[in-house]
Order: C-alpha cells, then sequence, then structure tokens
C-alpha cells in the first residue's frame, strides 16, 4: 500500500481554475508582502501537500513545539521551522487576510494571518541545527531571512516562474503514478547531488527491496559549492536512461532549499517522501549534514527518539566504499577489508578535484557521469576567472 499522507490527509490549497479569476480580482486589493523564491516554494509546497499537514506558515506554537519537542501541536512530528520570515516588523493585524508576491511583484497566492512574532533566531538555530554558529550555512540562511515572522494558513493562486518546473513532480502526481504501476513498496531517495558510486549503490538497494525506486532531487537552492540543479537532473537522466532499469525508477525534482540540518532534516526529507507516497526511505552517511557538524550517523538514531513513530520505514545504511579485495562498491556490513584497500566516496572529494583539474576515478563517479561533471566544472571555473 502507497503510504498515507502524514497526518492522514494529503494537504491541498490550490484555488481552483475556475475560481482563480475571482480570487485574484480579490487579491489585488489586498495589502501585500514580497518574499524570497525560497518562501515562494515552500508556499507551493504547502499549497501542493508536500508538507502535509501543514496549511500555513507556522504561528509562534507551532514553531516552539518543533523546534523543542520535534511535534506539531496538532499531534505530528516535525523536526524543521517552515516560516515566513521578515527582517523588518510587519504592520498587518491578526486576522488580516494578505496578498503574497514573488519578487517579480507577481500575486502568487494570500495567507490569514493568524499570528506576528518576533523569533530568537539563536536559540531556535541551537534547538533545530544543533549550533548557533554562522559558519553553518543552513543557520546563516536562517539568520539573514529576519526575526520577525508571520503565521497562518494559505491559499496558493498562481505558481510563482521556476526555470527547473518541469521536473518537479507532486505527490497527487506520484501517487498517481505509483498506484498506476502496482507499486506496493517504494523507496524514497534524497538527494542535493549527482550521483556517485555509493549514492548507485544504495539506488540499487532500494531497487532489491522495493517494487520502485524515486529518486527525488532537491531544486530548490543549495549552498554554492554544491551542484547546479539542472546538472544534477541531466546526470540523473543519463544514470536511468543507462544503467537502471527504466520501468522500476521514477524520478523529480524537490522544490524546497536544503537547510544542511542533518539529522533533524533526515526526518523532515522522510517525512516529505511518505508525502509523495513513498513506503521505505533512504538514509546514508551524514544525510544532509555539512563539514563536520554532525556525527555521521546521528540522523539514523534520531528515528529512534522521536516523540511517535512517524510511518514510514527508514532503510539505515553504513559507509558505502569501493574495495579492491571485494572488487567493487560495498559498506561496512557487507565488507571486513582493511582501510587501505577502501576508497572511500563522497561529493565534497569529487568537487575538490574537479576544480583542481582532476578526473575523479572510476570507482567513486562512472565515466558518463564523471564526463558531465568536467564538462559543468571547466564552464563554472571559466565563469569565475572572467
Ligand atoms: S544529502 O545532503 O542529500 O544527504 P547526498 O546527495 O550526498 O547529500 O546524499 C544522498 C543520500 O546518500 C543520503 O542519504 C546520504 O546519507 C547518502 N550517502 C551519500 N554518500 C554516501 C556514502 N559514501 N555512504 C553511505 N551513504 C551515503
Amino acid at each position: 500500500m502507497i503510504a498515507e499522507p502524514h497526518g492522514g490527509k494529503l494537504i491541498l490549497r490550490k484555488i481552483p481554475d475556475s475560481f482563480k479569476e475571482t480570487f485574484m480580482e480579490e487579491a489585488k486589493s489586498l495589502p501585500s508582502i514580497t518574499v524570497d523564491v525560497d518562501t515562494i516554494l515552500d508556499m507551493e509546497n504547502i499549497a501542493k501537500g508536500v508538507f502535509s499537514p501543514l496549511e500555513g506558515f507556522m504561528t509562534k506554537e507551532e514553531l516552539e513545539e518543533v523546534a523543542h519537542k520535534m511535534m506539531l501541536p496538532s499531534g505530528e512530528v516535525w523536526t524543521i521551522p517552515i516560516l515566513l520570515q521578515l527582517n523588518e516588523r510587519p504592520s498587518f493585524p491578526k486576522g488580516e487576510r494578505i496578498a503574497i508576491r514573488d519578487t517579480n511583484l507577481k500575486i502568487i497566492g494570500v495567507m490569514d494571518i493568524e499570528d506576528v512574532f518576533k523569533i530568537d533566531l539563536e536559540r531556535i538555530a541551537k534547538a533545530v541545527w544543533g549550533t548557533d554558529s554562522r559558519e553553518h550555512p543552513g543557520v546563516s540562511l536562517f539568520y539573514s531571512k529576519g526575526e520577525w515572522a508571520i503565521g497562518g494558513k494559505i491559499w496558493l493562486v498562481e505558481e510563482a516562474d521556476f526555470p527547473l518546473r518541469d521536473w518537479e513532480l507532486e505527490p497527487s502526481e506520484t501517487r498517481k503514478i505509483f498506484s498506476y504501476r502496482g507499486w506496493k513498496k517504494i523507496v524514497g531517495f534524497q538527494t542535493r547531488n549527482a550521483p556517485h558510486r555509493a549514492h548507485e549503490y544504495l539506488q540499487r538497494l532500494a531497487l532489491e527491496i522495493g517494487d520502485g525506486l524515486f529518486i527525488n532531487p532537491i531544486i530548490g537552492r543549495k549552498k554554492k559549492d554544491d551542484f547546479d540543479s539542472g546538472l544534477i537532473i541531466r546526470a540523473y537522466e543519463l544514470l536511468i536512461e543507462k544503467f537502471f532499469p527504466k520501468e522500476r525508477v521514477i524520478m523529480g525534482g524537490l522544490a524546497t532549499s536544503m537547510r544542511y540540518a542533518g539529522p533533524r532534516e533526515a526526518v523532515f526529507h522522510a517525512i516529505i517522501r511518505k508525502n509523495f507516497g513513498c513506503t521505505h526511505f533512504i538514509v546514508g552517511r551524514d544525510h544532509a549534514g555539512v563539514g563536520n557538524f554532525y556525527d555521521p550517523f546521528e540522523a539514523h538514531r534520531i528515528f529512534d527518539k522521536l516523540p511517535k513513530d512517524i510511518g514510514i520505514e527508514i532503510i539505515k545504511v553504513g559507509n558505502v566504499f569501493y574495495c579492491s579485495i571485494c572488487g567493487g562498491m560495498a559498506s561496512d556490513k557487507t565488507c571486513g577489508h582493511a582501510d587501505k584497500y577502501r576508497t572511500y566516496v563522497s561529493m565534497t572529494k569529487v568537487r575538490k578535484m574537479l576544480m583542481e583539474g582532476t578526473m575523479p576515478p572510476l570507482e567513486m563517479v562512472r565515466l558518463e557521469i564523471a564526463k558531465l561533471l568536467v564538462e559543468y566544472t571547466h564552464s563554472k571555473i571559466k565563469r569565475m576567472v572572467e
């Protein structure tokens, strides 16, 4: 059975086409605010049910419970704040309906304001990210968005212009695709990277266990040195076309930003994939981690510390590497050979090699993918020099 949405029902807060014109007319007469693309994409995610059971941006009460108890006041597990942050104190009173515009000033939707509040940024950062350091890319982005917030339910009228829209899939779509294909066990795979051989090992494991694999790369904001989302999509298209049983794999982008919140983000990622209909979710080494901020396996352990079961099975995989004695990819659980025979794989390593003009070894990245990455890195370096 396809997984039930988190909270029991898929949230849909999109204005139906037949009402759009009238709704838009009303929205034009409302006071409005302009928000950045990350916030717009999350508003769309709320409206499309990606963040079910959320129906709007969080109020202070919701934020506090999520930060300190990993729960929503309604009783579902939730680990990451979903906020509409502002740099200045807003002048709107509670109870007012406002229009929300993207940076092109296009009206995207409306919000019924339930709460206007100040965020204790450092305290929340410590609870969610485990640090208040500005060196952490997720924390510094959170700080930059402002210490004021408005919370309340939203309605989406129009999607924003987003270049990767064609690659996005919504839960209502994936749920239809999974049931059409008759899949019952669906394994979700999160990524912010082009595929390396350790990723592929995890994906083959998923194909072994499940009826189908849903590869769901992040196509929202990432840190500057992460790969471009378009490149990631191209690399996966190539991998699926040439190396996977095509009829057993679906790929679609997830239009939200990376928070780099390690363990807490692993839970958030699992809940999102449950909303897409996945029954299983893979968590490997240092999931959604950055630098040395998290123990590489804390993202496994957090699932045992949640206040409630989240209703999606977590497939926890250890460190995956190439072993020259095994003659292939292996993990701590499948290989007992000494460290000197192992080539550890990580995109941080691969990116460093590419920037230094070195071709990553085939034990780390397939030749076809490596060629794409080299081409991309050349044009990136060229742009940096110009
Ligand atoms: S993440 O930020 O989305 O987690 P990435 O795209 O690199 O980064 O990882 C996708 C998934 O693969 C995550 O579950 C991560 O833990 C896992 N993973 C990446 N590299 C390895 C590896 N060498 N061994 C085990 N798991 C890995």
